[in-house]
């Protein structure tokens, strides 16, 4: 039985998910909550090994399946020691993607197919979905270009793996965001992540305020 609210935000390169769940967990504790922000891959020592596994090297390092399982074994880990326990506690957890990036990313962006994905994440995550899913869109061209500046700004000596892939690759990951949040109204809410900073948080604290209000202290 879990109690703490779970939120995921997800969305493709370049999309300002990191600043967002930052100011997004500073207005959660201001309002007195409790709040564990992590990211996937990786929010445990095992799964931040895996992370690197995925995050480096060559595009075609993994085929989909691989890849699939790799991130679901960092996700098994992460909820196990990370999310599961703060939940328990009460705690809100911010999660920097989930498994809607399973979806989008190996099922769409890679091929492996939406059913597939969620076959195999079945065992992994079962019953357990977030309370709140914010889905931060942003026109691929536009993200990427962040992305690349951001890379630069933080002088960082390699541009991730995930970003290199071609445009077409982006292009349906992102339609499959989409359709997430199609299919699951209840739990998502598009967030237009092309505009300013201060108002994507301002539309994500009103999604925030609107689908989760009555848990909020
Ligand atoms: P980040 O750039 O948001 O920190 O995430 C690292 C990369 O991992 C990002 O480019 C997307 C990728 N990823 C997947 O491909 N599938 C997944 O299930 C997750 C969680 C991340």
């Amino acid at each position: 039985m879990t109690h703490g609210i779970f939120i995921t935000l997800e969305g493709g390169e370049g999309a300002g998910k990191t600043t967002q769940q930052s100011l997004l967990a500073k207005a959660l504790r201001a309002k007195g909550l409790e709040v564990l922000a992590t990211r996937e891959p990786g929010g445990s020592p095992g799964a931040e090994d895996i992370r690197r596994l995925l995050v480096e090297g060559e595009v075609e390092r993994w085929t989909p399946m691989s890849e699939t399982l790799l991130l679901l074994a960092a996700r098994n880990d992460h909820l196990a020691r990370t999310i599961l326990p703060a939940l328990e506690k009460g705690t809100c957890v911010v999660c920097d993607r989930f498994s809607d990036s399973t979806i989008a990313y190996q099922g769409g962006g890679m091929e492996l197919g939406a059913d597939m994905v969620r076959e195999l994440s079945g065992p992994v995550v079962g019953e357990m979905a977030p309370d709140l899913t914010l889905i931060l869109d942003i026109e691929v061209e536009a993200g990427l270009q962040r992305a690349e500046t951001r890379v630069n700004g933080e002088a960082e000596n390699h541009i991730q793996r995930y970003e290199r892939m071609d445009k077409e690759f982006h292009e349906r990951m992102r339609q499959c965001f989409l359709d997430i949040a199609a299919q699951e109204p209840g739990r998502c809410v598009i967030i237009d992540a092309a505009q300013e900073m201060d108002k994507v948080h301002g539309d994500i604290m009103a999604a925030v305020n609107e689908k989760l209000g009555a848990r909020l202290p």
